[in-house]
């Protein structure tokens, strides 16, 4: 999984830095535990305005996740993508 967090101006005002926390926090701990789906990775990326607070307002934060924008992404709705694809070899059984 590749995940690209915006860390222009308006991202990071927006709470950007908090999602990134967030998820080097989760690679540090629970993606450790066993149960994680062996073939998930998890690759974080810090860019700068990806473009779409220009296109329109009320954007921030913005999260790209696998290619698929978030915008107005919160902390919660991110961790729960990536959790969710992390177990997913649990879920689908
Ligand atoms: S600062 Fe994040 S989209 Fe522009």
């Amino acid at each position: 999984m590749k995940i690209k967090v915006c860390v222009g101006s308006n991202c990071t005002m927006m709470g950007a830095d908090g999602i990134l926390d967030s998820l080097e926090n989760l690679k540090e701990t629970i993606l450790t535990k066993p149960g994680v789906n062996p073939a998930f990775t998890l690759d974080v990326e810090i860019v700068r305005c990806v473009g779409e607070c220009k296109k329109k307002k009320n954007v921030s934060p913005v999260v790209v996740v696998d290619d698929v924008i978030y915008r107005n992404a919160s902390r919660e709705e991110i961790m729960s993508i990536v959790l969710d694809k992390a177990f997913d070899h649990i879920m689908t059984k």
